[in-house]
């Protein structure tokens, strides 16, 4: 059973009426208003309550606006039957579109929302919870299968509360604020409001934590700041990962890492899935890069050509171990292409992909033995590759060297690929770079960091019995070349396991559900009973292991938007 703590809003005596659809109290007996752990909104009269939970929509942060009208009938149909299939399960959602009139507001102008919810009687509030919790899952799940290019997160904490004072004050019902606190200050003063926290059993924390180059948070033990959490660099240096639920802080742990990497002069490749450190990168040091854009930021690589103090052989077996896992090749494809390959390469020493791909169309000798109709299945997944958006980044321009990806502050932005699959091929291919340039330096560079966002879509689960993925047998080799490997990724059960028991430091923001918790509990070495809190954590906050300190320790991360920008 779950046991959460709550944070009781307030108390209201008057009528609570914010759409006829979604509540409908007419009377005045008192409601109570409370936001849970979950970010849950949980309203509670007359012995009935119910449970709604907010996630934000937010769409491509270019595109839609000049699209054709075309489109925009194929999105509202798409829209349509999303959720007539999301009734279908049983699912209580509607869809709001939020406008704001003042341009000082902080919000955007329009929002979109998509809220599921759930009633019953009072005595049923926890189950009403979970069942809550559950489909918004659901709802996420098919949202992005339907429109992998939107970006969604719950409503947090402090939007939660942000969207209920906004409602409330509509409704002229003040919410409790202290008088000293300005609407504007909410999200300062609503950390002071969180619960307990419960993750208690852990021992003192080791006053190592606090002595090294990277501030990174505060440390609490037993619901009081006992010092600053700062990470040496030599933990740094043989990797990380940061899990979490979406929502949970995980990017936000990121980009203060990355402030403080900057601020140590370490230079940093930050492969940026969704598109979100662009604020980290304004700082003026940085460059940032957009994976299929034209123009003077677009992102341009050679996947082909080998680089120059690397063995051929180990090159032509990793383009088509990445092919072969990104495409899901069959054996007699990635044959295909492991032989096209190499007779290409003997020939000419910058293959591009219009050649591998007119090459396969030759037929050459040396393919003889391959089948017409592998040949044709590996053209088909090809010739994607040199038209349209990917042409932009492996058949155009100039390509960037290594040498300058690692030298600085670099991020690129993937997000702009709609096709995710392209998307991680070229994440995979960065990576590549990466291994190639360190593995040639034999371990004699100064520190770089690579930070891999939504890290289970090149390092992805895999059972134990199979083969070590491409990325897998990069990263493992990388920590022994002074590069660290920051892989952030949302759960345990959807990562490569080897890439997580391979770092160093492992943070764990929120994250629920029985198999993580079991996972979790093996990590770090803890009875699972003491790991549950976990899924109860607030967002910001995460349980720290670092391989040479013996105890995990809880930190609060400082918060991206609230630090100085260094220069
Ligand atoms: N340490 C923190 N303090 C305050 N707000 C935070 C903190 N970490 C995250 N947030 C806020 O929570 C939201 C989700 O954080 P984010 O880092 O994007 O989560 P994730 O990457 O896990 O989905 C963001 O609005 C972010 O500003
Ligand atoms: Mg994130």
């Amino acid at each position: 059973m779950l046991n959460l703590p709550r944070i009781v809003v307030g108390k209201f005596l008057s009528t609570i009426k914010l759409s006829p659809s979604v509540f409908s109290y007419t009377d005045t007996s008192p409601t109570t208003v409370e936001i849970s752990p979950e970010n849950l909104l949980i309203v509670t009269k007359n012995k009935r309550c119910s449970v709604f939970g907010i996630l934000k929509v937010e769409p491509p942060s270019r595109g839609l606006k000049n699209s054709p009208p075309l489109e925009f009938q194929m999105i509202y149909r798409k829209y349509q039957d999303l959720f007539t299939s999301l009734h279908k399960l049983g699912i209580n959602v509607i869809y709001l579109y939020a406008i704001s009139p003042s341009k000082r507001e902080s919000l955007p102008n329009s929002i979109q929302f998509l809220m599921v919810s759930a009633s019953g009687s009072h005595k049923l509030k926890k189950q009403l919870q979970v069942q809550v919790l559950h489909d918004l899952g659901r709802t996420t799940s098919a949202l992005l299968s339907a429109f992998p290019e939107l970006k969604t997160s719950q409503l947090n904490y402090i939007d939660l509360y942000r969207v209920l004072y906004r409602l409330m004050n509509n409704l002229e019902i003040s919410l409790p604020l202290p008088s000293n606190i300005s609407p504007s200050n909410i999200p300062s003063f609503l950390f002071h409001l969180q619960s307990p926290l419960k993750v208690v059993s852990m021992p003192l924390p080791s006053p190592e934590i606090g002595f090294g180059e990277l501030a990174l948070g505060e440390v609490f033990y037993m619901n009081n700041r006992v010092g600053p959490f700062r990470l040496r660099l030599s933990d740094l240096s043989r990797h990380m990962c940061i899990l979490g639920v979406t929502g949970s802080g995980k990017s936000n742990t990121g980009k203060v890492l990355v402030r403080e990497l900057v601020s140590q002069n370490i230079p940093v490749l930050i492969l940026d899935w969704h598109g979100e450190y662009k604020d980290v990168s304004d700082n003026s040091r940085f460059s940032y890069l957009i994976a299929g854009e034209k123009g003077p930021r677009g992102l341009h690589i050679s996947p082909l050509k080998p680089f120059k103090l690397m063995d051929a052989a180990e090159h032509i077996s990793l383009v088509t171990g990445i092919f072969e896992e990104v495409y899901t090749l069959t054996p007699p494809q990635s044959y295909t292409l492991r032989v096209v390959l190499s007779d290409l390469i003997s020939s000419t020493d910058d293959p591009t992909l219009e050649e591998l791909i007119s090459y396969i169309e030759s037929s050459p000798a040396s393919l003889r033995i391959s089948s017409r109709e592998s040949r044709l299945a590996l053209l088909r997944r090809l010739t994607p590759l040199v038209e349209g958006q990917t042409a932009r980044i492996f058949s155009s321009g100039n390509p960037a060297t290594i040498e300058e990806l690692l030298r600085g502050y670099i991020a690129v932005d993937l997000s702009y690929l709609k096709d995710l699959n392209t998307r991680t091929l070229v994440a995979l291919f960065l990576l590549k770079m990466v291994y190639e340039y360190k593995l040639s330096q034999g371990g004699n560079t100064p520190l770089h960091v690579t930070i891999i966002e939504e890290a289970s879509n090149i390092l992805p689960y895999r059972r134990p019995e199979m083969p070590k993925s491409i990325g897998e047998r990069m990263i493992s080799e990388l920590r022994k070349y002074g590069e660290s490997v920051v892989l952030i990724s949302q759960l345990p059960t959807d990562t490569s396991q080897a890439a997580i028991k391979n770092s160093c430091v492992k943070i764990f923001h929120r994250i629920g559900g029985k198999e993580e918790i079991r996972i979790i509990s093996g990590l770090l070495g803890l009875p699972e009973n003491e790991i549950s809190p976990l899924s109860n954590l607030p967002t910001g906050y995460a349980v720290v292991k670092i391989d040479s300190i013996s105890t995990p320790f809880l930190v609060h991360f400082y918060n991206i938007t609230n630090l100085k920008p260094t220069s």
